[in-house]
């Protein structure tokens, strides 16, 4: 969460840096603020509170020649979003400038020394203080990268910071402290950035070194260092990234959120790359493991958080139903703290679009602790969790950028299901039979989430009639069942509707309570082998005048008359439904969002990625 970026070369920072924050919006939104400096070391600062577009406003025609500087987007974790607390924080002398991405633990203890020594703070945040340690160790006389790495000894905590100082302009240093957020340096000509990630580099370098955590950055326009914490100078390689900044565009949709929903046929399609005919046979790429040490594993563990951690719900099916091993999930915030029972035999799958989730980083570093072999599911080229698992399957979707992860969630399942294919072939466990039908099945599924697609005008109308309510229920059983849970989420995080994501048969055991003519229910009730439990919840719910929109099967019209609204689904294999039956309930959250006004590529209080605990 934040978004840190920096610029230091011959083209004028400011507007660099801006653009920057645009491509960087989407990791916060509360405030941003800008830090140029100008080759005399003239400071000029600008912040304000709210989305970019208030900065943007606010500098109008302001901003100076600058040679360097920073900027931040911020999702606020201490204090609130006002223009005192946005970044960049300075120190009392207005000699450095910092922005900070994470959290400073022990901060309070570092502002009462120099609070002692009767100074005081313009801000509520854990970030000011850096300024004021930074700007202290230079007015001893350290070097900027020393006094830097002298602060993160200090400051504890996972953050990344960037820093600039009025006695060196064109200097910008860089630290990344544990897990909690990434640095990226680009090498352009004649000039470097720095980023939180490399949306924001992109349209200027492809070239970029990621800092590990432990790892400062020294960066000037024509050279880049790079040291530990210790102060050793590394070796670090510049890497070539294969970006596709163009597929970031909205086009002709109006929000992201549903130009994604739309992009899913092809995101199911390139999840399906390595699903082969004849012989029947799946091999996905990015999976470093052999027969052997395939056969060796007892245990799967599936972590993820949010969307990723219901995509690894729907896994968890397919591990147990075609590799036939034992296969939990996790919330990866719950599993890095619990003390998990971990060993070489047991394999964790990570699951991130971004890859860079505090939480699912923490829960992959415990792994690695227990010599667990890693897998990891990420969207993004070059996240920290592709550097701390031994294979990467890439979900290849492009930059998902609205807030509401869409297309990712059909990747991830798309991939788990090839993954539990290929997993089952090494161990030997997948009848041949089964593993043909699902590979022709599965190559049905870019088709009929095409036609999933289809049902939009008609789920626009049934939006249009319950965008009024306050609270709505999801159920599902089986493979349904995290689907309800991401029914809920979906609307809950785009819409402000207070949902809820049940399993069907928990009804009974509290939430029914709920259930008056005011609460509509959305029953997920595919032709399966619980079908008919199912039917006798929505006869409950219905007994309660609760209002049901029934998604079901392709051609069943056995709850016609009973649910309020009933929504078909195409025709797909029983065991691939979810890739379908996500598809109406992204688009009833989408449209009820947009009618209730809502912000809806960027709702409030949320932040695209999710680097503080
Ligand atoms: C989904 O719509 C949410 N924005 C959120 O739950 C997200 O899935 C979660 O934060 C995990 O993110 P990741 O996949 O990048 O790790």
């Amino acid at each position: 969460m934040c978004g840190i970026v920096g610029y230091t070369g011959r083209r004028p920072a400011g507007p660099i840096v801006l653009e920057g924050l645009r491509c960087l919006e989407y990791r916060g939104y509360d405030s941003a603020g800008i830090a140029l400096f100008d080759r005399d070391g003239q400071l000029y600062v600008a912040r304000a509170t709210g989305k970019l577009d208030r900065l943007v406003q606010r500098v109008e025609g302001t901003l100076p020649p600058a040679v360097a500087g920073i900027g931040h987007t911020r999702w606020a974790t201490h204090g609130e979003p006002s223009d005192a607390n946005a970044h960049p924080h300075l120190d009392p002398g207005g000699r450095v400038a910092v922005v900070h991405n994470g959290i400073v633990e022990n901060y309070r203890e570092l502002r009462r020394r120099f609070e002692d020594r009767g100074e005081s703070f313009v801000s509520d945040t854990d970030t000011e203080v850096l300024a004021f340690l930074l700007a202290d160790h230079l007015e001893r006389g350290e070097d900027l990268l020393d006094a830097l790495r002298l602060v993160v000894a200090e400051a504890k905590g996972a953050y990344a910071l960037l820093a600039v100082d009025a006695q060196e302009p064109g200097r910008l240093v860089a630290a990344r402290v544990g897990n909690a957020g990434g640095i990226v340096v680009g090498h352009g000509e004649g000039e470097r950035l720095v980023a939180s990630d490399l949306g924001a580099l992109i349209p200027h370098t492809r070239r970029v070194t990621f800092l590990e955590p432990g790892e400062l950055a020294d960066v000037r326009a024509d050279e880049v260092a790079f040291t530990d914490a210790e102060g050793r100078a590394l070796e670090k390689p510049v890497e070539v990234q294969p970006f596709d900044a163009v597929a970031a565009a909205k086009g002709r949709f109006k929000h992201f959120m549903l130009k994604e929903i739309h992009e899913q046929p092809e995101a199911v399609l390139y999840a399906l790359h390595g699903y082969g005919t004849s012989p029947p046979r799946v091999e996905v790429q990015g999976v470093p493991f052999d027969e052997t040490r395939v056969r060796a594993l007892n245990r799967v563990v599936l972590i993820g958080m949010g969307t990723s951690m219901h995509a690894a719900m729907v896994g968890r099916h397919y591990f147990e139903r075609f590799a036939r091993i034992p296969t939990e999930v996790d919330n990866s915030a719950e599993f890095r703290y619990r003390q998990p029972v971990l060993d070489e035999r047991t394999l964790v799958v990570s699951i991130s679009q971004s890859g860079e989730t505090v939480d699912t980083l923490a829960g992959m570093e415990e792994a690695r602790r227990a010599g667990c072999p890693q897998l990891t599911l990420c969207n993004t080229p070059g996240a920290q969790a592709t550097r701390v698992a031994d294979g990467t399957v890439f979900m290849r979707t492009g930059p998902e950028v609205a807030v509401a992860s869409t297309k990712t969630m059909a990747a991830s399942m798309m991939l788990l299901h090839g993954l539990a294919l290929h997993l089952g072939r090494l161990r030997g466990t997948l009848d041949p039979a089964l593993a043909a039908q699902q590979i022709e099945a599965a190559l049905h599924v870019p088709a009929a989430v095409g036609e999933a697609l289809e049902l939009e005008e008609r789920i626009a109308a049934i939006a249009d009639r319950y965008a009024r309510s306050e609270d709505f229920l999801f159920l599902g059983r089986g493979l349904g069942y995290p689907l309800a849970l991401e029914g809920a989420l979906k609307l809950k995080e785009v819409s402000y509707i207070h949902a809820e994501g049940y399993a069907a048969g928990e009804m009974k055991h509290g939430p029914i309570a709920l259930i008056d003519e005011r609460m509509p229910t959305v029953a997920l009730a595919p032709r399966d082998e619980v079908f008919d439990k199912m039917r006798s919840n929505i006869e409950q719910v219905r007994a309660r005048h609760g209002p049901v929109i029934a998604i079901v099967s392709h051609g069943d019209h056995s709850l016609d008359g009973l649910a309020s609204d009933v929504i078909e689904l195409p025709e797909v294999d029983p065991l691939l439904t979810p890739l379908v039956t996500v598809v109406p309930m992204q688009l009833l959250a989408y449209h009820i969002a947009v009618l209730r006004g809502a912000d809806v590529d960027q709702p409030r209080n949320l932040a695209k990625t999710v680097t503080v605990e």
